[in-house]
């Protein structure tokens, strides 16, 4: 059981996809630090489903604050927030306990958690679980000065993001993924603790936990294995770090040299189509072909870039308090 991250800032997730609540606690942000709700509600709107080609499952996702905040101020003390889950629907997931989805974590989690297993809604392997860990990238980010997260989706499965044919997707009953680029902004020079916790390191736990992601690049990413050193290398022109290029993406050494830190990331085609598919009843040991039902985004990548925002100032903002100590 891993559910906790961080060295400075400990971010502790718990509760499951149709458990009464998804929730984080928060440890290591600095008494009096001003959080007022409206610092969520923008990246909770931009996370939400109900918009074309994603899930119809909308949540209020009002964030309860239980601890660590008072009159919109932190005590220091570790700060609780909690979400409702109240639109969910567990019916379908009974068949998946013994259907296990292909590509989905079903069978991953009941070979490690037996009959005990919570599948229900994928169980902490959902989507839903991003909730509270944006937000915990969203308080982190008061932590460290000026820095600006973006992401935006580069492509998906190859097309711009509004030239795909949703209605079509939707119809042939399948899904798509894609690729997303963030770029962290106004970063100082020296952030990183090689050798284990390099930006790329820490960065990559971080982004490896998200459920679906399945490659981090950083810098020109994978067109790097395309280039010469002479076309790679980056050329200083200013004594804080500032570089004519920025092939390297900010990061030298797994320490940041004060350019922008860019960063690419895969990700996947949602596992649960509607198309039939074959899967093993484990319980009958038959094949069996079956329509996955239940609500389910089409690509999941659109709701994505706040959290990836969210997820990057959190790696950097750790980072950061952890080299103000120990540099
Ligand atoms: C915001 C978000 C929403 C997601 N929605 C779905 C979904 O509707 N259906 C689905 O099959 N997977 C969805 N996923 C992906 C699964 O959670 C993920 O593929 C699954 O946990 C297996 O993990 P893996 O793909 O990393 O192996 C979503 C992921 C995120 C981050």
């Amino acid at each position: 059981m891993s559910n906790t991250f961080g060295k400075i800032i400990k971010v502790h997730l718990f509760g499951a996809s149709h458990d009464n609540v998804v929730g984080v606690v928060i440890e290591g942000i600095p008494a009096g630090i001003n959080i007022i709700e409206d610092d969520f509600i923008e990246y909770i709107n931009r996370r939400k489903g109900g918009s074309v080609g994603t899930t119809d499952r909308v949540e209020a996702d009002n964030p309860k604050i239980l601890t660590g905040i008072i009159d919109e101020y932190t005590t220091g003390l570790p700060i609780t927030i909690v979400f409702e889950n109240k639109n969910k629907n567990s019916i379908p997931y009974q068949l998946y306990k013994s259907w296990h989805r292909p590509g989905h974590a079903d069978f991953t989690q009941k070979s490690k958690y037996g009959k005990y297993a919570d599948i229900r809604g994928g169980g902490i392997a959902s989507g839903r679980m991003t909730l509270p860990l944006m937000i915990a990238g969203v308080i982190a980010s008061k932590c460290i000065p000026n820095v600006n997260a973006k992401a935006f989706i580069a492509h998906i499965n190859g097309e711009k993001p509004d030239k795909i044919d949703w209605q079509k997707i939707r119809n042939e009953g399948d899904s798509l993924g894609g690729e997303i680029i963030c770029i962290l902004e106004n970063i100082i020079a020296g952030i990183g603790e090689p050798f284990f916790d390099n930006i790329e390191s820490y960065f990559s736990h971080l982004f490896f936990s998200i459920p679906g992601i399945k490659a981090v690049g950083f810098g020109d990413a994978w067109q790097t294995a395309f280039m010469r050193g002479s076309e790679y290398n980056d050329i200083f022109i200013s004594n804080d770090g500032q570089t004519t290029t920025n092939h390297c993406g900010g990061i030298q050494g797994g320490i940041t040299n004060g350019n922008a830190i860019v960063i690419h990331l895969i990700v996947r085609p949602p596992a649960s189509i509607k198309k039939e598919q074959i899967s093993l009843n484990f319980d009958t040991d038959e094949l069996e072909k079956r329509k996955i039902t239940g609500s389910h985004d089409l690509a999941f990548i659109l709701r994505l870039p706040p959290i990836i925002e969210a997820v990057s100032l959190l790696a950097i903002a750790d980072l950061y308090l952890y080299s103000k100590i120990y540099s």
